[in-house]
């Protein structure tokens, strides 16, 4: 087969993130795509050429793919396909993760089409593609995937590596190769706690640096970036996910995490790593809106600004966004609080400006709670006689005068 094109009929079955995602840079590679999804406002966007989401190079991959790619909200659209990805949520409901959207649509997809490969990307718990493969007699493959919102397509066609579980695993291989990543090819269960253990470690990772970011504070001289690129220039610890801040958010890590937990937990093992890492960042919001309070009289009344919604740069995802906790906080000590988000334009009962300078301008108080790249661009001046806490830790602390950055020993 041709390396670099690849020419076979795929379904894809969920169309958030993951999928819309992995349908666009399939289609884009010279398959035939067949993407469905049962929220019919979603593909009536799709078939408008609009993205119902924001995700860098994501619209000019589906407007590169228009001819060999089609929405539908209908299942039988599958039945000529001959591999199916299998993208959607899996949600958790009382800490243990929920499969009810995986297997309805596992069924769905048996209904129309039982010869095709259906492949596992939602990501779900070992033992879950052995529980698809007696529920639908298919020929199951897990292929959890590695991508970051913000960076999801790059992170789809370069990924680090591919991993593939099941016993027939040929055809979703040859997809893949045009990648040139490494593939590993193992069980479905090893493939499905790759994906756990990976996430669960980047976790406590950033829980790791997040508590030598407070060490830091309690040490005149310290700066967590330094230290933290000091660290990472170890090629045994890696420079990725050491940046101090707020804690993680988003759809994966903190549902991840305690999926994982209470999985282990039902096999009588405590794992106490993940656990602290989740309890660490559950409290680390709290812990640091009483940071800022302790550096100001008060926070009743005060005109705020938090910069960033998102909760991370690059996305206008506001699941599990720690920005949004930080606002809650800061709205229950009395604070008056307005924000900007470069993607973000409406929310709720949150004061959005179109402006940036101008929110700033307005505040008395400034808080960086996502990482864009456009506020540690942001005019020094514009920060004067302000109180500054940089809880991204994305300012230089010789050009704007912070009265808590993340991090920062101050002597
Ligand atoms: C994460 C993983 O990085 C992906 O590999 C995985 O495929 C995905 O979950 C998933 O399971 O679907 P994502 O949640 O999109 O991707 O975003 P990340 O870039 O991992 O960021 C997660 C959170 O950690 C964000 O709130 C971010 O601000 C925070 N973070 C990340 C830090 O606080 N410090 C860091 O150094 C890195």
């Amino acid at each position: 087969m041709d390396k670099e094109r690849c020419h076979v009929r795929i379904g894809v079955v969920g169309l958030g993130y993951v999928g819309l995602v992995t349908a666009a840079v399939l289609a884009s590679r010279g398959n035939s795509v067949t993407g469905v999804d049962v929220d019919v406002s979603r593909i009536q966007m799709l078939k408008r050429g609009k993205s119902p989401i924001f995700e860098p190079q994501l619209d000019e991959r589906i407007g590169n793919a228009r001819s060999n790619i089609e929405f539908s909200e209908d299942y039988s659209k599958l039945s000529d396909c001959e591999v199916i990805f299998l993208c959607v949520p899996t949600p958790n409901t009382d800490n243990r993760i929920d499969l009810r959207y995986v297997m309805a649509a596992a069924a769905e997809i048996k209904e129309y089409n039982a010869s095709s490969d259906l492949v596992i990307k939602s990501t779900v718990l070992p033992g879950t593609a052995r529980k698809v493969s007696e529920l639908t007699g298919m020929n199951v493959v897990s292929n959890p995937e590695f991508t970051r919102e913000g960076s999801a397509v790059h992170d789809t066609e370069k990924p680090d590596r591919i991993v593939i579980g099941g016993k027939s695993v040929e055809r979703v291989r040859e997809i893949w190769e045009f990648t040139g990543s490494p593939i590993i090819v193992t069980t479905n269960e090893n493939a499905e706690l790759i994906k756990y253990a990976s996430n669960a470690f980047l976790a406590v990772k950033i829980s790791f640096i997040n508590q030598i970011a407070d060490l830091c504070e309690k040490i005149p001289g310290t700066d967590v970036n330094v230290v933290a690129e000091g660290m990472g220039l170890d090629r045994r610890i890696g420079r990725e996910f050491l940046r101090a801040g707020l804690g993680y958010g988003g759809s994966c890590f903190p549902k991840d995490t305690v999926a994982m937990s209470s999985f282990a937990k039902e096999k009588g093992l405590d794992l106490s790593i993940v656990n602290s890492a989740i309890q660490y960042n559950d409290n680390r919001v709290p812990f640091l809106v009483k940071r800022i309070e302790e550096n100001l009289d008060t926070l009743n009344g005060k005109r705020v600004c938090v910069l960033g919604l998102s909760f991370k740069d690059n996305t206008g995802d506001l699941r599990e966004s720690r920005s949004l906790m930080i606002i809650e906080n800061l709205k229950r000590r009395g604070a008056v609080v307005r924000a900007y988000d470069p993607v973000v334009h409406y929310i709720g009962d949150i004061d959005l400006y179109d402006d940036l300078s101008k929110c700033i301008s307005d505040s008395e108080i400034v808080i960086t709670a996502t990482e864009w790249t456009e506020f540690s661009k942001i005019n020094p001046s514009l920060f004067r006689g302000k109180e500054v806490f940089d809880l991204r830790r994305i300012l230089d602390p010789k050009e704007v005068k912070l009265t808590m950055g993340v991090g920062i020993g101050k002597n």
